[in-house]
């Protein structure tokens, strides 16, 4: 069966992503998918101390982390998953700070002793596909030209070894508190989780 991880990066519950990243998760369960949704906001994350520990043994798997919080725990669930939907707003033109922050904690995923140059990923695309979703008070046409968050959660999805299948950028969101989300976004977002649940 087809498991499917949601990852919420918004502050707001119930907000545009949430909403989105939900359209997608139900639409894959529809289509028999298994789904779970976690939000960044309610976990324990800690800063990455760039101490790189987690990135000087070699091999596939990903290293080891010093820090002991939820990490371990989101992580070892993806490793069960075969798509992911990772949702986030644009926060002064790139993805949230709660985003980048798990982000940054993704470094074990890649392979960088000291005395190399740049890391090297070390599973690309192990079958696992991902949708990123990010929206902004700016027309979506923008979003991917002036901000750096579509770039941002494409990288967070490969890092974590999925080949990114669908961006959605959707735009004119902030004028409302609580905007209903285009139609066009929702249709958008559900067929994106359908098609992660076809494998
Ligand atoms: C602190 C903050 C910074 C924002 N920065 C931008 C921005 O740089 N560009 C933009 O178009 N919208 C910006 N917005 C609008 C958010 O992108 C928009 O409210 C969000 O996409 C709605 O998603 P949500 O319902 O999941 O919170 C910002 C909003 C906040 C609160």
């Amino acid at each position: 069966m087809v498991k499917i991880l949601g990852i919420v990066g918004s502050y707001r519950k119930q907000g545009l992503i949430d909403t989105l990243v939900g359209e997608a998760l139900a639409a894959a369960e529809a289509e028999g998918a298994t789904t779970k949704k976690i939000y960044l906001t309610d976990a324990h994350i800690d800063f990455c101390r760039n101490c790189r520990h987690c990135t000087q043994r070699p091999g596939p798997e990903r290293g080891d982390c010093v820090q002991s919080d939820d990490m371990d725990a989101i992580l070892d669930e993806w490793a069960e998953c075969d798509g992911l939907v990772l949702g986030a707003p644009v926060n002064f033109f790139n993805t949230t700070a709660v985003t980048r922050r798990f982000m940054e904690r993704l470094v074990g995923f890649a392979y960088w002793p000291w005395g190399q140059m740049a890391p090297s990923v070390r599973a690309k695309h192990a079958g696992k596909r991902a949708v990123v979703i990010t929206s902004a008070a700016m027309p979506g046409l923008m979003i991917g030209v002036v901000t750096g968050a579509p770039r941002a959660l494409r990288m967070i999805a490969t890092t974590m070894g999925a080949k990114v299948i669908k961006t959605i950028c959707v735009g004119l969101v902030a004028r409302e508190e609580r905007p209903t989300p285009p139609a066009r976004a929702v249709r958008r977002a559900q067929a994106a989780g359908r098609r992660l649940a076809a494998r």
